[in-house]
């Protein structure tokens, strides 16, 4: 595809439509949050409800698949009608449905993807398939409406670790990604053997506070031969030795210690590989997303590491950073602009893969433009 003809014909598109006040209904179902929102233009929230199953999977030290997937399946209807009745909109006042159909728990994004077919079957309305990673960075739209790409971010959720170079709306370039365990997977799997228990990040992030970040040194691995790539389960071998060996000698160990050591030494691996890229590829923005991007300690020095290297910075507040539907409404937007559509065969991808790949071949088989 010739890039010259392919900007051209969405660039006027995106003019046209922007006249208007587009609204989408947006939902979002892939792990453990049922979610829906309203989003007028792809950057302003109108509602946003998440009903959380936190409470239901904290029994279980974690996610249990199946139990997500009926839970999504009793509250769905309510959510989709509170965030119509938040916004104070009618379903037939909006312009399209957005929907994440991947990546994610296959059973809980079907009944989100099952959901938004039904609506769109029933009200004629476009149907617009949404990567979930795409939602988290369009989060940062929503929270800076003078942002526009390209820009590099950095995706670090319970699934995810991706150095994404977002080259347009919707369209980036994965230049680096975690070889083994995702960033938040690591503070989960971390924060349980400590005894924090689920959800483990926001738990190591509040533990932190009370400890020493240099009470343990903790390896910081690179990948051979891949520079912007990551690799964590050797900082969570380290820790989980370091717990091991204290309790064979009999000696206490400080969970807050351990906690700041370990968030301190995934931050400076995280700040570091992104900081380097920003500079190698010389963009001027950089951008957080994800659920990791709640983590206090991140955002603090990924911001003043971006900012000593005279980088724009932009993390999302934390409630955008974790997963609400809102997130798939921006980044919803952006693809109902240029065309995009889903037909009723929009099924759940599981793995759906991140890219430009993803945008032609998968979520809007049907695709316009
Ligand atoms: O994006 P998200 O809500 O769901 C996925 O798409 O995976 O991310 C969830 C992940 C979990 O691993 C959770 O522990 C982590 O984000 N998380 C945090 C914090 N809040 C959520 N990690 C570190 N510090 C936090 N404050
Ligand atoms: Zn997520």
């Amino acid at each position: 595809m010739a890039a010259g003809g392919f900007w051209d014909g969405k660039r006027s598109a995106m003019t046209q439509n922007e006249q208007k006040e587009i609204l989408l209904l947006a939902v979002e179902s892939s792990c453990d949050e049922t979610a829906a929102a309203v989003v007028a233009n792809g950057r302003q929230v109108l509602s946003d409800v998440i009903a959380s199953q936190i409470d239901t999977h904290t029994i279980y030290g974690g996610v249990v698949p199946e139990i997500a997937s009926r839970q999504h399946v009793e509250q769905i209807n309510f959510v989709i009608r509170q965030a119509l009745a938040q916004a104070g909109r009618q379903l037939t006042e909006m312009d399209g449905i957005a929907v994440t159909c991947g990546p994610g728990l296959v059973g809980a994004l079907l009944v989100g993807v099952s959901a938004a077919k039904a609506l769109a079957l029933a009200t004629d309305l476009p149907l617009i398939g949404v990567h979930h990673i795409e939602g988290h960075i369009s989060a940062n739209y929503i929270e800076y409406p003078e942002l526009t790409p390209p820009f590099l971010c950095l995706v670090v959720s319970g699934g995810h670790t991706n150095l994404a170079l977002v080259r347009d709306y919707g369209i980036c370039d994965i230049i680096g990604q975690t070889r083994d365990d995702a960033a938040g997977e690591c503070f989960d799997k971390v924060a349980r053997a400590i005894g924090l228990g689920y959800p483990g990040g926001p738990k190591i992030d509040r533990a932190a506070r009370e400890g020493n970040p240099h009470a343990f040194e903790f390896p910081r691995t690179k990948v051979e031969g891949a520079e912007y790539d990551f690799s964590f389960s050797g900082l969570k071998s380290a820790v989980l030795n370091t717990l091991h060996q204290a309790q064979q000698n009999g000696q206490p160990v400080s969970v807050p210690d351990l906690a700041a050591s370990f968030q301190w030494t995934a931050v400076e691996i995280l700040t570091e590989h992104t900081v380097q890229a920003a500079r190698a590829l010389g963009v001027e923005q950089v951008a957080l997303a994800g659920g990791v991007a709640a983590n206090s300690a991140l955002r603090q020095r990924l911001k003043s590491a971006c900012e000593a290297d005279g980088i724009r910075f932009y993390v999302p507040r934390p409630s955008l950073c974790t997963d609400n539907a809102a997130m798939i409404g921006a980044a919803g937007y952006y693809r109902f602009v240029r065309g995009e559509r889903a037909d009723m065969t929009l099924n759940a991808m599981p793995d759906l893969p991140l890219g430009d790949r993803e945008r032609r071949y998968h979520a809007n088989a049907g695709a316009r433009g």
